[in-house]
């Protein structure tokens, strides 16, 4: 019973690589200070290689007996390779080991991440590309607001996805530190050389206190943290094509592969891939509260509470790279249909904005525009017309100084071509936008 309770080689068997990766660097270091023979390093290093092997052919014989992964790996290398697969633990602690193992598991996952995210930021923006000339309602209060193009609001997802990925980058500095050196939590006695191990597995730091070292998972924190922010962009993104998706809306057809019929109706093809996507935003939210609440209240230094930090975390790596991936195959093949959204801007009155700074181009002050304006849309409501159907001796009753001048300007194409200001919604302003999130792929 007490061995169940304690396993861990059930799921940290996921961590095989980075364990041997790890070890194999930790043999070198042992070898180049002269604390074992570089015969004896380069031995471990081999049988090392045997025991990856076996891992990846299926062949290795996992024993819950021996705990974790760390324990399962040496100990099958020394049966394959005798007395000198007992050196391997020279210096080194299972504490110190497991920090750079899940250190370099987690790096691996976020670089993952970060590919994705390029793969999706691609989709997004190719579909942006081709909607430059489509138009929908810009929505405020989920309320029609004022007309955007439909690049314009893809973008939008992208910036998201690309602050994603800036703050992996960000996180992966720290994670990238190696703990290796600081044993069971207050160094060694052996003239080690931890910071060749660190370069050694590709990190370009170490710890500065040991305590710390053992015992820090703030590097997990903020790894879930950014796995969080990615499933709310996500899941605004799934929110917003199951809307669109309603034939009330009309705006989008879902693929086929990526959407499901009903038992009973029909008629229906259910969202359910962005419905799922959408839910698992929040168990990858639990895992970071869940770290969160391990850590705190741990005294120094390494405490067994640490080996609740992998579940959370594979979990979420499944979840992100599944999703990511998944979101990036819909978006490719999703068909939006322009017809549609062209004439969502022909209700709402889109334009209302526009009649009001026609008015502050005729020298109304804005407060004043905006109350005219807000006059013409009840009379056009009550007539049952939009702005535009309003002849001109109508608008001239609200103010005389309207001209047909005014005709053109309420035009959504107009609206939107007219909004050039640095972030905008009009054609040029997008085409820039475009033009950076290409330059920021070919850079990513
Ligand atoms: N499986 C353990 C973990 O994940 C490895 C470290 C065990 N250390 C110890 N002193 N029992 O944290």
């Amino acid at each position: 019973m007490v061995a169940d309770y304690t396993d861990s080689q059930s799921y940290d068997r996921h961590l095989y690589a980075q364990d041997i990766r790890a070890s194999q660097a930790h043999a070198r270091m042992l070898g180049r200070q002269g604390i074992l023979t570089e015969a004896e390093a380069a031995e471990l290093v081999d049988g090392l290689e045997t025991v990856r092997r076996e891992i990846e052919e299926g062949r290795f014989v996992w024993k819950r007996e021996l705990e974790d992964v760390h324990m399962n790996i040496e100990a099958r290398l020394t049966e394959l390779i005798g007395e000198t697969g007992k050196k391997l633990h020279t210096g080194r602690s299972r504490n110190d080991q497991v920090g750079l193992t899940f250190r370099l598991y987690v790096a691996d996952a976020l670089k993952a991440w970060q590919k994705d995210l390029s793969g999706l930021i691609e989709a997004l923006a190719g579909q942006a590309a081709s909607h430059q000339e489509t138009l929908l309602p810009g929505l405020t209060h989920l309320q029609p607001a004022q007309p955007i193009s439909l690049a314009h609001q893809l973008l939008a997802y992208c910036w998201m996805f690309i602050r994603d990925s800036a703050r992996l980058s960000d996180c992966l500095k720290r994670v990238q530190t190696s703990p290796l050196g600081a044993a069971a939590l207050a160094g060694t006695t052996y003239p080690l050389d931890p910071l060749s191990v660190a370069k050694d597995v590709g990190f370009k730091a170490i710890y500065d206190n040991s305590l710390d070292a053992v015992s820090d998972r703030d590097f997990v924190v903020e790894a879930q943290s950014c796995a969080a922010l990615i499933m709310v962009h996500l899941s605004r993104l799934c929110e917003e094509l199951i809307l669109f998706a309603n034939p009330n809306f009309g705006y989008l057809r879902l693929p086929d592969a990526y959407s499901t019929g009903s038992s009973i109706m029909p008629q229906k093809k259910n969202p359910d891939v962005c419905e799922l996507m959408r839910g698992k935003s929040g168990r990858v939210f639990g895992h970071l509260l869940s770290i969160l609440t391990v850590l705190k209240g741990l005294p120094l230094a390494y405490n067994r509470d640490l080996q609740e930090d992998k579940e959370g975390f594979l979990d979420s790596h499944t979840t992100i790279t599944s999703s990511l991936t998944v979101m990036a195959g819909l978006m490719r093949e999703l068909v939006f249909v322009p017809e549609r959204m062209a004439s969502a801007c022909k209700s709402g009155f889109l334009n209302a904005t526009e009649l009001a700074d026609y008015l502050v181009s005729l020298g109304h002050p804005f407060r004043e525009a905006h109350h005219i304006t807000g006059k013409a849309v009840a009379m056009a409501e009550a007539l049952g017309l939009r702005l535009e159907e309003l002849s001109l001796v109508q608008l001239q009753s609200l103010s005389a100084d309207i001209t047909e001048s005014v005709y053109p300007v309420l035009d959504a194409a107009c609206a939107v071509r007219r909004r050039e200001t640095p972030g905008g919604t009009g054609p040029k302003s997008v085409e820039r936008q475009l033009a950076k999130v290409r330059q920021w792929l070919a850079e990513n």
